[in-house]
């Protein structure tokens, strides 16, 4: 039986470490996981404990693209192909101290650049430096984790534009790589994803309004991913799809 390889962005915590926690549980190995932290992620070192070498842990910070190619030879030397690329590093309130963005009088062009080097340029970087490992004539799948809120279409209570902005951006890369790789990884199928309002660091400071069982504790959520990921056909490459399936708006 071949295995199946996987490369999970922003692993860490939160809803990537139980990515690639239940990744590894359905028999995708090696698992590739990483981080600014991988190394001394402590959930990264307990899924190393229990997997062993199927777990490799890689520091990447995917604002630095030479860190991404160093990953990905890493990768080449363990494997000639990944069947799942998750790109899940985002960030909301960074760096240090930003808070979302209410009113024109909060913005701040170094909150607006890190969002978008990391929600945004940084998984298609990803994927211009894995493109050789995704192209192969197994099925394989590239997601990227969006949110709803980077819909230009839904967006109808404003604010939140570092964020907003860098997720509409994110979705138009994605959009743009499944054309792309349409063509030159045909068996490659590339989508956005929206995992619900998920119980990390990430979404802490808001989860004030949000109805206790729409709020989903990172095991859920990423079993609803991965359950969608799994059931993806070549026609859904290019769709922007929420927890329950249902496309969203661009
Ligand atoms: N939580 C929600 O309600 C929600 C809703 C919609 C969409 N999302 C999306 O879901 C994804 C995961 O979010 P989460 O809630 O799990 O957030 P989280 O708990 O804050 O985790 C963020 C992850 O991103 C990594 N990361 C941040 N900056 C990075 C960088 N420069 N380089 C590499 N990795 C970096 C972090 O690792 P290190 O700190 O080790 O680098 C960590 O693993 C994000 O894309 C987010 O936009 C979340």
């Amino acid at each position: 039986v071949s295995t199946r390889a996987a490369f999970v962005q922003g692993a860490t915590r939160g809803l990537g470490l139980e990515l690639a926690r239940q990744a590894l549980g359905r028999g995708y190995a090696p698992v590739f996981a990483t981080g600014r932290k991988a190394g001394s992620s402590p959930g990264l070192a307990g899924l190393r404990e229990t997997h062993g070498e199927a777990l490799v842990a890689l520091d990447l910070d995917v604002r630095d693209e030479r860190a991404i190619e160093a990953a990905a030879e890493r990768v080449r030397e363990r494997t000639p192909r990944l069947h799942l690329v998750l790109n899940c590093a985002g960030v909301l309130h960074e760096p240090e101290g930003a808070a979302p963005e209410k009113k024109l009088e909060h913005l701040r062009p170094e909150t607006l650049r890190h969002a978008f080097e990391v929600n945004a340029f940084g998984p298609l970087l990803v994927a211009r430096h894995l493109l050789d490992l995704l192209g192969h004539d197994e099925r394989s799948v590239l997601a990227n984790v969006s949110a709803r809120v980077g819909s230009i279409e839904d967006n109808r209570l404003g604010g939140w534009y570092a964020y907003r902005g860098s997720k509409a951006a994110q979705n138009m890369f994605t959009r743009t790589l499944a054309i792309e790789l349409e063509r030159r990884a045909p068996g490659c199928i590339v989508v956005a994803l929206h995992p619900g309002t998920v119980d990390t660091e990430l979404s802490r400071p808001f989860q004030g309004n949000v109805d206790p069982e729409k709020l989903f504790p990172p095991e859920r959520a990423a079993r609803q991913l991965l359950a969608i990921v799994e059931s993806l056909q070549p026609e859904d490459s290019g769709s922007f799809l929420a927890w329950d399936r249902k496309p969203i708006p661009w």
